[in-house]
């Protein structure tokens, strides 16, 4: 049990005291040290409810707290209890915790099937730095669902069949450059599709002939459908190495065109259910009118008034939408995985799609818990867009590319001993690390501005900061004559940086489950980072090496529980450990 559960039961129990009846209420970590080390606002809560006053209701509270062995508590300003945690009892759960694979982190997922949908990119369409957030978030995510004991299914849903299709069989088949395709798949098909594309503009029968392709292929024309297939699989060998760069995996790739069969037979239960009907030729779902406009998805406000703002799920030529699709795979998800949460990790321009897509899925009787994990977009140093200097977005290779070769020269400048392979695999393991961290530092919605040198600097929030924390432990261990086992070690809590790192070290387990109540990774980002530097108070001022026993014991235990806790810490956010740097 985490120190934080521990106070929390604790309290319980004096509170159903004074009540009289059974009660609880939250602790929480305090925000300010040098009130203690947790808090809780229960007095006040309760003394409104019954009309008390605050502080008196606080020492009825004291009165029949039993801390023994766990902790001090006083009352501060209007009716606060603060506690502060004893370094005996900070010493036994560090002991507990050296012994403990899981870091002291509950299974609160244990029982519950989530499916993480994430990345996600369209087919022949490069990858750009917005799609850098969605997989790198997702996959943070992802990974931590998983350390939770949340059984995670990552989907790679991607946008395998669309109106794109129709421009780029006309392509495949005018201007396809069969070794560029084979050099590098999405390079090639993003060329293609751009020549394609200003074709369409000298000469308006281009589009025509694209729309025939497209109509063709979704008639099931065997040659085009042939051409689709190859499409398909070269494209996916070609986000496979960016995924394979970016430590990034899926359980399942099951894209739009995974779910044609089905969209059919689900337009027509739909309109005989009455949850969809016709309009203007096409079939639509419109609002129930159980909502108040305001949070009705199905109603928007304009100049005239509030009017239908229906989802359309087959268009009046008889086509199926986005839709359609994310309904169909809503049904999937649930009936074949079971799935009790789904996650989508999607920017904020699809959020009116994700509120009507979960009200009608709720109305068809798809229960679940369904999240649009929203986030903003990447600007370039003006504020605006990040887009490259002829006007395009930046794909997201150019900006792995570019990172690396930061962290090469960087590194080359810091430690000229570090060479060939192993300088290169460091570089990767720095370049991808800080990009990853840039992203997942942020809130998820805020629009960051993307800054190589903030990113990739040594001293700073940064992932090689992080990783030069982790390489500085371990270097210690490489100084000793025998292994270090740190299972046997008791611990010695004297010193306030040794307390300091311990209390930062047992919030591993308290801060992990909170960063899914609004699926914010940043809070994990920033524990590793205060984790980094309690590190480096503790170690300026407590000798390790030097001290006698058992002290020396102690820390040098301590030191093995950062040094897990920070990779284990970093793994959780995607980010790898060199040995050295
Ligand atoms: N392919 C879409 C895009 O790039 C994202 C798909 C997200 N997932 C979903 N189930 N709709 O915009």
């Amino acid at each position: 049990m985490t120190l934080l559960l521990e106070l929390e039961s604790r309290l319980a129990a004096a509170l159903t005291e004074v009540l009289g009846e059974s009660a609880t209420a939250p602790v929480t970590a305090a925000a300010d040290l040098r009130f203690g080390d947790y808090q809780t606002n229960a007095a006040m809560v309760l003394a409104k409810q019954r009309k008390t006053n605050p502080r008196a209701l606080a020492q009825e509270i004291i009165d029949r707290l039993d801390l023994t062995g766990l902790a001090t508590a006083d009352i501060a300003g209007p009716g606060f209890i603060n506690f502060r945690i004893l370094p005996g009892a900070y010493a036994s759960r560090a002991e507990v915790l050296i012994r403990d694979p899981r870091l002291g982190v509950p299974a609160t997922g244990a029982g519950k099937t989530v499916v993480v949908d994430f990345s996600a990119p369209n087919v022949a369409k490069p990858m750009h730095v917005g799609h850098i957030r969605s997989t790198i978030i997702g996959d943070s995510l992802a990974r931590i669902a998983r350390f939770l004991g949340f059984n995670v299914i990552a989907d790679n849903h991607i946008g395998d069949w669309g109106t794109q299709f129709g421009m780029i069989i006309y392509g495949w088949n005018h201007f396809l450059d069969a070794t560029a395709l084979t050099a590098d798949p999405i390079a090639e098909l993003v060329r293609v599709y751009r020549q394609v594309n200003a074709a369409t503009k000298d000469d308006p029968t281009v589009l025509e002939s694209c729309k025939a392709e497209l109509v063709k292929l979704q008639a099931g024309d065997p040659e085009n459908l042939t051409i689709w297939r190859q499409c398909i699989e070269v494209s996916k060998i070609g986000l496979q190495k960016i995924y394979d760069r970016l430590d990034v995996k899926f359980d399942h790739w099951l894209g739009e065109s995974y779910y044609n069969d089905r969209l059919a037979s689900l337009v027509t239960e739909f309109l005989e259910k009455g949850l969809a009907r016709e309009s203007g030729g096409a079939v639509c779902v419109f609002s129930d009118g159980t909502k108040p406009k305001e949070e009705d998805p199905f109603m928007v406000h304009k100049e005239e008034g509030w009017t239908d703002n229906p989802a359309i799920i087959r268009k009046a030529d008889g086509g199926f939408l986005y839709a359609t699709t994310d309904l169909a795979t809503i049904q999937f998800r649930i009936d074949e995985w079971r799935a009790d949460h789904i996650w989508y990790v999607v920017g904020v321009p699809q959020q009116l799609h994700f509120r009507q897509l979960f009200d009608a899925a709720a109305r068809w009787g798809k229960t679940g818990d369904f999240q649009h994990i929203a986030f903003g977009s990447i600007l370039g140093d003006d504020r605006k867009l990040m887009k490259t200097r002829s006007g395009d977005n930046v794909g997201l290779i150019e900006v792995l590319e570019e990172a690396v070769e930061r962290a090469a020269t960087a590194i080359a400048e810091k430690n000229p001993d570090l060479q060939g392979e192993e300088a290169s695999r460091i570089a990767e393991i720095v370049g991808i690390g800080a990009v990853k961290f840039a992203e997942l530092s942020q809130g998820r919605l805020t629009d960051y501005v993307f800054s190589w040198d903030r990113m990739l600097a040594l001293q700073g929030d940064t992932a090689p900061y992080l990783q030069y924390s982790h390489v500085r432990i371990r270097s210690i261990f490489r100084k000793l004559d025998a292994p270090f086992d740190a299972s046997a070690a008791e611990i010695h809590l004297n010193e306030p940086a040794e307390i300091h790192l311990v209390r930062l070290l047992v919030r591993f387990g308290e801060v992990l489950p909170t960063i899914l109540e609004d699926f914010r990774p940043n809070l994990l980002a920033n524990y590793v980072l205060e984790l980094a530097r309690a590190f480096h108070s503790y170690f300026e001022a407590c000798p390790v090496l030097k001290a006698e026993e058992p002290i020396r014991s102690s820390r040098l235990a301590l030191c093995e529980l950062t040094s897990r806790t920070l990779k284990q810490g970093l793994y959780l956010l995607g980010i790898e450990v060199p040995e050295r740097m």
